[in-house]
């Protein structure tokens, strides 16, 4: 027999599976042995692709589109993004030399921390976030460097700590905003607070923006690399999951600087090729299509999210910031004295409704819950009903 544990590599071994996956393969358990779960811990829209983003897939499939493409993908959509990364971005890229397409927005987060950590190098991220930040940092040998979000002021980063945080070490900053899990948006004064520190420091910044349609309130999503002197400085890394409901299609980008760029394409070239053809050309239609399939999405998830803020601040022991962008809702759950993987695992086992621990989005996220309210909004009051049955009967 082989032990092949004595032949992974240090990297690999380092991995963890996440919290996620274990929440995941637990609830979808207990739907197989008949139990009626509500899965309000996915983060992907529930909706359909739009039909008109279907269709072009189809009949790039039918005209035999189903070999490689360039790697970084073909010009056609990436004439498509820097069309609306100048429309509704403000961020101006040469569609041949400042953008690459890769299988996703993961991939394009691998694939950039890859061209631009070495062993050694710091990288700043605001946290509760997104773990697999983690896992790629460290995979490049790098170190992730949590700073605080500030619950009380709606998860604002904390850019005093941000400010003490940056070392000769530090070769990024990254930033989410819409933010998974809290729902915070980015403010602009903030935002110019982070360029002013990445000028003086020399550092670039990493602006993951895959949630930017989902805002509410009449916020305007603001681009970080459209801040004035940022433009060099930002990756902007983009997906067409979430705004279209595609997320089993793994289109992404990145644009930027094109040395950087370049770098990103020939990485992903050695992962994965390219991304897939059929996928690039439904994203073309996405692009260039109709937009009111988005805007329909978007008010109905505004409409979910105030009725769970609503139910959530309505269980005792939970207070819920109103989410201003993004799916998720984020309570506290302090008051309950339970820890988050305690109290996730009694509401999916009592209450039958899925959810994530705050802690699965780094220590920083105890403490609280990531409630998804990409579902529809019968399940979501349903899901309330039933939390408050069981905590209401069983006192922590
Ligand atoms: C903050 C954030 N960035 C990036 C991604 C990657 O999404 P995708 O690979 O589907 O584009 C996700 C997915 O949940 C996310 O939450």
């Amino acid at each position: 027999m082989v032990d092949v544990n004595k032949h992974l590599s240090e990297r690999s071994r380092r991995l963890r599976q996440s919290a996620f996956a274990d929440f995941f393969a637990e609830a979808v358990e207990m739907e197989r042995s008949g139990e009626d779960i509500i899965h309000l811990h996915v983060g992907e829209p529930d909706l359909p692709t739009p039909p008109h983003i279907v269709e072009a897939a189809s009949k790039a499939m039918d005209e035999g589109y189903t070999h490689y493409t360039p790697p970084g993908g073909i010009l056609e959509l990436r004439e498509a993004i820097s069309e609306k990364l100048r429309r509704e971005n403000k961020i101006d890229v040469d569609p041949r030399r400042e953008v690459a397409v890769l299988s996703g927005g993961y991939n394009a987060l691998f694939c950039a921390f890859q061209a631009l950590v070495d062993p050694g190098d710091e990288v700043i991220v605001p946290e509760p976030c997104l773990p697999q930040y983690w896992g790629d940092i460290s995979m490049a040998g790098g170190t992730p460097v949590p700073i605080r979000l500030i619950e009380d002021e709606d998860f604002r980063p904390d850019l005093d700590d941000l400010k003490r945080k940056i070392t000769s070490r530090t070769k990024l900053i990254l930033i989410n905003s819409p933010q998974n899990p809290t729902g915070s948006i980015l403010k602009l004064k903030d935002m110019k607070e982070i360029a002013d520190l990445a000028e003086t420091n020399n550092l670039l910044v990493l602006s993951d923006e895959v949630y930017e349609k989902f805002i509410y309130d009449g916020s305007e999503h603001i681009s970080f690399a459209s801040i004035e002197g940022m433009e060099d400085r930002t990756l902007t890394i983009n997906s067409l999951s979430k705004t279209y409901a595609m997320t089993g299609w793994r289109v992404g980008y990145v644009a930027g600087e094109s040395d950087l760029i370049d770098k990103i394409r020939m990485i992903s070239e050695h992962a994965v090729w390219c991304p897939n053809s059929i996928a690039q050309k439904a994203a073309v239609a996405a692009l260039k299509g109709p937009q009111d399939c988005v805007r329909r999405m978007v008010d109905e998830f505004k409409e979910r999210r105030d009725l769970i803020t609503l139910g959530l601040n309505q269980i005792s022991g939970f207070k819920c910031n109103t989410p201003r962008g993004a799916f998720y809702a984020f309570p506290n759950i302090k008051r309950i004295g339970l820890s988050s993987t305690d109290l996730a695992q009694m509401i999916l086992r009592k209450a039958k409704v899925a959810i994530i621990p705050g802690v699965a989005f780094g220590e920083s996220g105890e403490g609280n819950l990531r409630f998804s309210f990409a579902n529809s909004k019968e399940n979501i009051m349903e899901a309330m009903e039933r939390i408050k049955r069981v905590l209401d009967s069983s006192p922590a």
